[in-house]
């Protein structure tokens, strides 16, 4: 498996790259992604010349202009016109980063990745999708467990995704991976108790988080008709300190999601983001003031250990022991 920075990793929706140059910050380093063409090209966000951050500049029949003596940069990297130069241009270049573009979203690599990117878990079938971009203090492990585990919905979420009723439901979790993955997969709860669900939503069949290699966080929602909801968020750690997330809320065409789309599913999705950035803000900061405090495993966080270990790169535990146990949600 190639290195983290190497892979593929979901970075902006296309409908944030307008006119203007947009500066993302990506592993760390700032990367500036501009329109050339009918393509987006991503050079790192430093002119050649005093470093001088060119996304604070202009895009010019598809090159970027340097804000400082207008030195330009073409899509491939390589400086075309130093202004009041007589001479021929140096042969200048700026590293440029692999892109490709899918479903309105750009992916980005550092290295020459063998596979296409993955976007979405309904990926040839007729869907409608909503792409919503989000960020926070956090790190890509914190944040994909949040975004997969069930138990911190009736605190976190109280009312909105679980927790309208105090009744809890028995549920059966299983735990299963491979090379790349683990997911859990929730049989037994046959309603969420929340407000989008009881809004929204029938009868439950099973309810799926999976995580996958690099940092892909995902949870389907299945009825007896078959899949009818599902979230994919892509998270990179932005910064040391930052994760951002590329989100696709999936469903069937014809299905839940034209119907949340016309309703209220939008800003009650954005009100759980929020609380989740929430509390996600408050665990990083904290630790901060304990670096050598470890965060405590909990006999209901089912996936962290094997998220970390896909992230490392190894195989997660659930690929040779799969199991099973019970819950009350
Ligand atoms: S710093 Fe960019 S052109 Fe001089
Ligand atoms: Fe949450």
């Amino acid at each position: 498996m190639n290195v983290l920075s190497e892979a593929w990793h979901a970075v902006a929706r296309l409908s944030d790259i307008g006119h203007k140059p947009k500066r993302i910050m990506f592993f760390g380093k700032p990367v500036v992604l501009f329109r050339s063409g009918a393509k987006i090209a991503a050079l790192y966000d430093r002119c050649p010349h005093r470093l001088v951050e060119l996304s604070g500049g202009k895009v010019c029949n598809g090159e970027i202009e340097c804000p400082y003596h207008g030195w330009r940069f073409n899509a491939s990297g390589y400086c075309t016109a130093i202004p009041g130069l007589i001479e021929k241009t140096p042969a200048l270049r700026i590293p440029t980063l692999q892109t490709f573009e899918k479903e309105g979203v750009l992916f980005l690599s550092k290295g020459r990745p063998e596979h296409l990117p993955y976007l979405h878990c309904m990926e040839g079938r007729e869907t409608r999708i909503k792409l919503v971009r989000s960020q926070t203090r956090s790190s890509v492990l914190d944040a994909a467990e949040n975004i997969l585990d069930a138990t911190h919905t009736h605190f976190t979420h109280k009312g909105l995704l679980r927790g309208l009723s105090p009744k809890r439901q028995r549920v059966r979790v299983i735990i299963t991976g491979g090379d790349g993955w683990v997911e859990a997969c929730y049989t037994g709860e046959e309603r969420q108790h929340g407000l989008i669900s009881r809004l929204l939503e029938g009868p439950r069949l099973k309810t799926i988080g999976r995580f996958r290699y690099p940092g892909v966080a995902e949870l389907e929602y299945w009825s007896v008709k078959g899949l009818v909801l599902a979230t994919t968020f892509h998270l990179r750690q932005s910064t040391n300190e930052h994760v951002e997330g590329i989100g696709c809320l999936i469903g069937p065409r014809g299905g839940i999601l034209d119907y949340l789309k016309s309703f209220a599913f939008g800003p009650m999705f954005s009100i759980a983001l929020q609380q989740d950035r929430k509390v996600l803000k408050s665990s990083s900061k904290n630790a901060a003031f304990f670096p050598n405090v470890k965060p405590v495993i909990g006999p209901l966080d089912f996936l962290r250990r094997d998220i970390e270990a896909i992230m490392a790169g190894k195989l997660p535990e659930a690929a040779n022991t799969p199991s099973t146990c019970f819950i009350d949600l």
